[in-house]
């Protein structure tokens, strides 16, 4: 049956990990996907930096070249596997300017410039497909662009970098430093040699840019998220989160909220926080990804499983495929750009949650009325208080969770503790989250 369906022309630029099972794929289960898609893809060129790099796929010699427009050019489809800016958006405007339909995974390319894209796929009829953008094998691109179309959704928020998670989940295990755990992900494959990306949470945040748009039918370039990174979370952060029955996860949160003035608006931010253990997002170990989407209507959803790797990132790919392929033989396109709601980023300042503070002070008289007096003063009510015993001569820990505070309020209260001499150090401040 499948021999009568047309054939289209597929052009794979990057054949690393995910380009390489991508095309193993396509060819083990040919018959299958032209089946489900109504149409066979033919790979017909790879574009790779260096034809002589060894691959984990069986790649014909003869369809790899180095040169990106012989690569590209007259194709149906093309699926950039690059990453990075440039030169994949580049290649991507040749491809959508010349009508044809895109697949990628580049969520850098797509939260700065996504705008552009998805207008020149307009301009030219073409398809701009991107599951593989945002927790790999996990359908949450799909799920927000289509299956939750009708809903409003209020709030987002997700794991969404497995290497990070993979470092705190090793933190919190097997009780080791930040260091000793990064080394080990760099040890398995899952950090990169420069970990910057995935540490400082930009990786995160690109990825918070576009489920943000999704969700709330408005432009959120990285620019607008929020970021911290977990490289400054310590082996002490861990065991008193643990000690406190929660854990820390890079959390990735988008939400619609109401000012203080009653305006509708959206913040999005990354970074580290405290999360009960009972919450399911606490339970992601190792390398999974997990989104939690609240809806008016469907209530909360959890989408879950494996954020990166090979052949989880290429079910994506293969899936934006089939429904890229179809629309080319039989007609329809992709969902364009949504973004007819237009609300305002709010500023990160105005973000509400509960923090934690832990702070090594003088073991004197007073401390904690000075120390409590700088919190009331900026407004920040205090929710409880513990102190413990330090190994520093004339010094003590005291642990502070406040009740919902802003954050302006908070950064306020910590730049007044760091100047107090009350206080010798600001040791962690972490949000709490998912209660
Ligand atoms: N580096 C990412 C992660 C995978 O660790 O989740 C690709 O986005």
């Amino acid at each position: 049956m499948s021999e009568s369906l047309p054939t289209l022309n597929v052009a794979v630029l990057g054949a690393g990990t995910v380009g390489s099972q991508v095309i193993r794929i396509l060819g083990e289960q040919a018959n299958e996907l032209a089946a489900r898609a109504g149409a066979r893809m033919k790979v017909t060129s790879v574009l790779v930096r260096d034809m002589a790099a060894p691959r984990d796929a069986q790649i014909d010699p003869a369809i790899l070249t180095t040169d990106a427009d012989q690569a590209i050019d007259g194709k149906d489809i093309v699926v950039e596997l690059i990453g990075g800016i440039e030169p994949a958006r580049t290649y991507v405007r040749r491809a959508l300017d010349q009508g044809i339909s895109v697949v990628t995974g580049n969520k850098a390319l797509l939260a700065a410039h996504g705008p552009e894209l998805y207008e020149a796929a307009a301009a030219s009829g073409a398809d701009l497909y991107y599951e593989a953008a945002v927790a790999g094998a996990v359908p949450v691109v799909y799920g927000l662009r289509e299956s939750l179309a009708g809903d409003r959704i209020t709030r987002v928020m997700g794991i969404v970098n497995g290497t990070t998670n993979f470092i705190l989940d090793s933190m919190n295990t097997h009780k080791v430093s930040y260091e000793q755990a990064l080394a080990e992900a760099q040890r398995l494959g899952f950090a990169e040699a420069d970990p910057t990306a995935d540490v400082e949470g930009h990786d995160a945040a690109a990825k918070c840019a576009i489920l943000a748009s999704l969700a709330f039918h408005t432009r959120v370039s990285i620019a607008d998220v929020a970021v911290e990174g977990i490289s400054a979370i310590t082996a002490e952060d861990m065991a008193e989160a643990a000690a406190n029955g929660h854990v820390i996860k890079l959390l990735a949160i988008a939400e619609r909220r109401l000012t203080d003035d009653g305006t509708e608006g959206i913040a999005a931010r990354v970074h580290p926080a405290l999360i009960p253990t009972g919450n399911p997002l606490a339970t992601v170990a190792g390398a999974f990804n997990a989104v939690v989407v609240e809806g008016e209507a469907a209530g909360r959803l959890m989408f879950y499983g494996q954020g990166a790797g090979g052949a989880p990132t290429a079910s994506a790919v293969l899936s934006d495929l089939v429904a890229a392929a179809h629309h080319r033989a039989y007609g329809g396109h992709a969902p364009r750009e949504s973004v007819y709601a237009h609300l305002p980023i709010l500023d990160a300042g105005l973000t509400r949650t509960r923090y934690q503070m832990r702070l090594q002070v003088e073991d004197r008289l007073g401390v904690l009325a000075d120390v409590a007096g700088i919190f009331s003063r900026h407004g920040v009510s205090i929710q409880a208080v513990s102190q413990h015993y330090d190994s520093e001569p004339g010094s003590a820990i005291v642990t502070i969770a406040t009740h919902t505070a802003r954050e302006a309020d908070l950064r306020a209260v910590a730049q007044a503790l760091g100047k107090s001499s009350a206080v010798r150090r600001v040791a962690s401040t972490l949000r709490v989250e998912g209660e």
